[in-house]
């Protein structure tokens, strides 16, 4: 696998890459749930590229850009073990050279939830992809349905500005006992471990509630008792949406997504579930 930096050495190492071209974009101290998209990569393309780059436009202030987990080098083991043909893992200089002032915001789908409880993330992630997706000029980028919101706004913003990639949702890889594989997961202290699972367990059985035709206000409410029982602390939203556009739904209908967000001990925790 070849590793490099920069831009300048990215252009070239792209075009020796020949035919379909994957691109897994991730912030790095990879699981298997960013694995999981570089193998749906593999299956959809002939060349694999991963980026790694922990982006600070993407992280507000009080939040965890500095303490995020970072592990290079058992990184490109796994992304060398899984076939990975290309890593561009840029600085902060490179992404964002002196003199950088340009922003993407995508309204609409990225204003609720996670837009609402992190001002600016999305403008952050949009802009980066963007400058991703246009650096690597992928054929298709692979993205994971845990960040559900996000993953929705890089469709909408993809569509809007034709950028011509191909945009590839993968299902959220869990642990054996339900809860989502995430970076994030290490903050947990060993009881907040055991009592997060409460937060995919209350997405399953809201789940279970709504198909079984109880209301969907009585079941959000029991939803978020449930996780304040099990010891979340703040709940920032436990919400029924339409998959698009990301926004509430009150009676069932359509393509539907419940989504959540709550904080257990100092450690934010995000999931969502079909329907
Ligand atoms: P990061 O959190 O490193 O995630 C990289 C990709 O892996 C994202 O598409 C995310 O949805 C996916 N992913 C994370 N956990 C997953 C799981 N348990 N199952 C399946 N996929 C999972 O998301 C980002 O980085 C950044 O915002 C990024 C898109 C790279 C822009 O900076």
């Amino acid at each position: 696998m070849q590793i490099v930096r920069s831009s300048e050495e990215l252009a070239p190492a792209r075009a020796q890459l020949n035919g379909r071209l994957a691109l897994v974009p991730t912030m790095g101290a990879l699981h298997a749930g960013h694995m999981a998209l570089v193998e749906e990569a593999k299956r959809r393309a002939d060349k694999v590229a991963a980026s790694i780059f922990v982006n600070p436009a993407q992280f507000g202030e009080g939040e965890d850009f500095e303490r995020y987990p970072r592990s290079e080098s058992e990184d490109v083991l796994k992304l060398e073990a899984a076939g990975c043909d290309l890593l561009w893992a840029p600085t902060v200089a490179d992404i964002y050279p002196v003199g950088f002032a340009t922003a993407i915001k995508v309204s609409g789908v990225s204003e609720r939830w996670e837009g609402e409880a992190r001002p600016g993330h999305f403008d952050g992630v949009a802009t980066v992809v963007a400058k991703l997706l246009l650096s690597a000029m992928p054929d298709v980028a692979l993205f994971g349905e845990k960040d559900f919101q996000q993953l929705a706004v890089i469709r909408r913003m993809v569509a809007d500005l034709n950028i011509p990639v191909e945009i590839v949702g993968v299902p959220t890889v869990r642990e054996p006992d339900g809860l989502a594989l995430s970076s994030r997961n290490a903050y947990l202290s060993a009881d907040e471990r055991q009592r997060a699972v409460a937060l995919p367990d209350a997405l399953q059985n809201a789940r279970r509630a709504i198909l079984a035709g109880e209301p969907v206000s009585d079941t959000l409410r029991h939803a978020k008792q449930a996780l304040v029982d099990s010891g979340f602390l703040k709940i920032d939203y436990f919400t029924l949406v339409d998959s698009a556009t990301l926004d509430p739904v009150a009676a069932p209908a359509g393509d539907m997504r419940l989504i959540a967000a709550a904080v257990i001990g100092s450690t934010r925790l995000i999931d969502n579930i079909a329907i």
